[in-house]
């Protein structure tokens, strides 16, 4: 079986091709960093019309490279939601319609099942059952996953994501678009400088996050504290860590209540080198094990909306004939 992936969810154009024979077979990607850059954040309208600009060349070229015409493609998978309105109608459109010319099954992938299946395209692939931590730029949530398609969401952000608190923040401390990045770079070179940043939400019971408290937090130390560099790189990393260990204690709290010895780290946070460390040297401790997708694969990318769609494929969920977006859909 084999399907082709397209993901326009927010700025980047992802299309791929994964068989479940051969593995995948081809990925390409198109990222509109540059093209959202001066405006400081992701301005929906360019994003649509610049995934109009790249989808067709790039579903042409993941093709071409997987070696695939239509015939050898068993289904159009895209990402359905959740995400931009008109980035999503972009993919949805094409896709739908590519499914039609070709008489295929089309596939609407939710984006976050999408990264939570992110880690089953390496070879260390994590078995079921495990707890996914899902820190992206619209979602922060810990979901316990049994198999495909069955997540429980054991708690989520009350506020802000996880990314949108690094974007934010990143923005407070002068740093380009996209700040988390950016800011994790800053951190790097910051040394621990005595601050108590707050770690919200852990003095209680639950698996909730809020981030929006931080990040008035660290506004309040950038105006406190004197302009340099090295300060401001001491902030970074205070902040950084602050984020990683509030993270880190509602997973050990998450893999006590369900037992699990598993955890899958997937979105684009989850290319962050000290959250990686410090989940991996928790879960050494606890006697389990971490996955987390190739760097590539953590942020948003075709490959994981194909290998989600085909496992959707197989479980017989298709797509009627109507185009669909769906900007909130709970996973
Ligand atoms: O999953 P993703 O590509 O898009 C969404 O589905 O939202 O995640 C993008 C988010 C952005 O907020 C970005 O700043 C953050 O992931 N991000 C990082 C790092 N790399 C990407 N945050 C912290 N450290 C990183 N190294
Ligand atoms: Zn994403």
């Amino acid at each position: 079986m084999r399907v082709i992936g397209i993901e326009t969810s927010c700025d980047e154009t992802g299309v791929a091709v994964y068989d479940d024979k051969l593995g995948l077979l081809s990925h390409v990607l198109y990222s509109q960093v540059k093209l959202h850059a001066d405006y400081g954040g992701v301005v929906p309208e360019l994003a649509s019309r610049d995934h109009v600009r790249k989808i067709v060349p790039l579903i042409k070229q993941a093709l071409s490279e997987a070696n695939s015409s239509l015939n050898d493609i068993d289904g159009v998978a895209y990402t359905k939601g959740p995400g931009l309105i008109g980035a999503l109608l972009v993919g949805a459109c094409v896709g739908r319609s590519l499914a039609y010319a070709w008489n295929k099954p089309a596939i609407g992938v939710h984006h976050m099942e999408g990264h939570l299946l992110a880690p089953m395209l390496e070879e260390n692939a994590p078995e079921f059952p495990f707890l996914a931590l899902l820190v992206s730029g619209g979602h922060s949530m810990l979901v316990q996953v049994e198999g495909i398609g069955r997540y429980q969401v054991l708690g989520e952000s009350v506020d802000d994501a996880a990314g949108e608190a690094f974007d934010k923040t990143a923005k407070l401390m002068g740093l380009d678009y996209p700040g988390g990045p950016r800011l994790a770079k800053l951190a790097q070179k910051g040394v621990p400088a005595g601050y108590k940043f707050p770690r919200p939400m852990t003095d209680r019971p639950g698996l909730d996050f809020s981030f929006s408290g931080l990040k008035t937090f660290t506004a309040n130390t950038i105006a406190a504290e004197p302009n340099d560099d090295q300060t401001r790189a001491n902030i970074a990393r205070a902040f950084e860590e602050a984020v990683v260990d509030t993270l880190a204690i509602k997973c050990k709290r998450a893999l006590k209540q369900t037992g699990y010895t598993r955890l899958v780290i997937a979105g684009g946070v989850s290319a962050n080198t000290r959250l990686r460390e410090s989940l991996a040297e928790m879960m050494t401790k606890l006697g389990g094990q971490v996955y987390y997708p190739r760097g590539e694969f953590c942020t948003d990318n075709g490959a994981m909306i194909a290998y989600a769609g085909l496992q959707r494929l197989r479980a017989g969920h298709i797509e009627g004939l109507e185009v669909k977006g769906q900007p909130r859909w709970p996973l």
